[in-house]
């Protein structure tokens, strides 16, 4: 019996992470109560498999970047920001887009967390990103430039498949629930590669 049990937790292949947890943590860059990207969190965490784990960030806290609060010590917020990130197996990020590029509050909460003490909270850090708009295009260049901030930190972002979700209104019930069956199945898919993305660097 024992021995069943341990190869139930092991794998047929001896490997004990293939069913462990993941732990994740999640940024929504609008801090509106109606917002579609709060609104898209939201539908991550009902479709999220057991194995899956997800923490959300509260940005709303966390105080313009200023290199002076920032000599005086980092803000606590900074440090539990900072400390997440680091024991997080997979960050979410779900932006919106402003003015072709990400909001402020989500480049204002990379920019905190790329701040020594080093390694930074970036370095070798799995990252899905996500985001939904009302226009057709779905947040494709926040999206473009999000991947390209990321990157300069060394943050590896999941390549495949992107999740940009345009017309947003007609993909949201009144109840702000994701609605579309074409968009649910595109964000289990998601759900799923997100997750095999971070097992690739798991323990690592
Ligand atoms: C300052 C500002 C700039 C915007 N620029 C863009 C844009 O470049 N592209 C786009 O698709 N939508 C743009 N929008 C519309 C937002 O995508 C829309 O307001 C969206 O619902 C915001 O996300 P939220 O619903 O999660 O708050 C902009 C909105 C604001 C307030």
């Amino acid at each position: 019996m024992f021995y069943l049990l341990q190869m139930a937790q092991v794998g047929s292949h001896g490997d004990d992470m293939t069913n462990s947890t993941i732990q994740a943590l999640a940024f929504v860059g609008s801090l509106r109560v109606a917002s579609y990207n709060q609104a898209l969190l939201r539908a991550v965490i009902e479709r999220s498999p057991r194995e899956l784990e997800i923490d959300v960030f509260n940005l709303a806290p966390l105080p313009f970047y200023n290199a002076d609060l920032e000599a005086d010590g980092d803000p606590d917020s900074v440090l539990t920001l900072k400390s997440k990130i680091h024991s997080s197996d997979l960050v979410f990020i779900v932006t919106p887009e402003y003015n072709q590029g990400m909001s402020a509050v989500t480049k204002n909460m990379i920019d905190w967390a790329s701040r020594p003490p080093r390694p930074q909270a970036w370095d070798g850090k799995p990252v899905a990103i996500m985001g939904t708009t009302p226009s057709p295009l779905g947040t494709a260049a926040a999206q473009r430039a999000l991947r390209e901030c990321l990157g300069s930190n060394n943050a590896r972002v999941m390549p495949q498949p992107r999740l940009l979700l345009g017309g947003a209104s007609s993909l949201f019930g009144q109840d702000f629930k994701l609605a579309d069956e074409a968009a649910i199945e595109r964000l289990e898919k998601f759900i799923s590669s997100a997750i095999e993305w971070a097992r690739l660097f798991q323990g690592s």
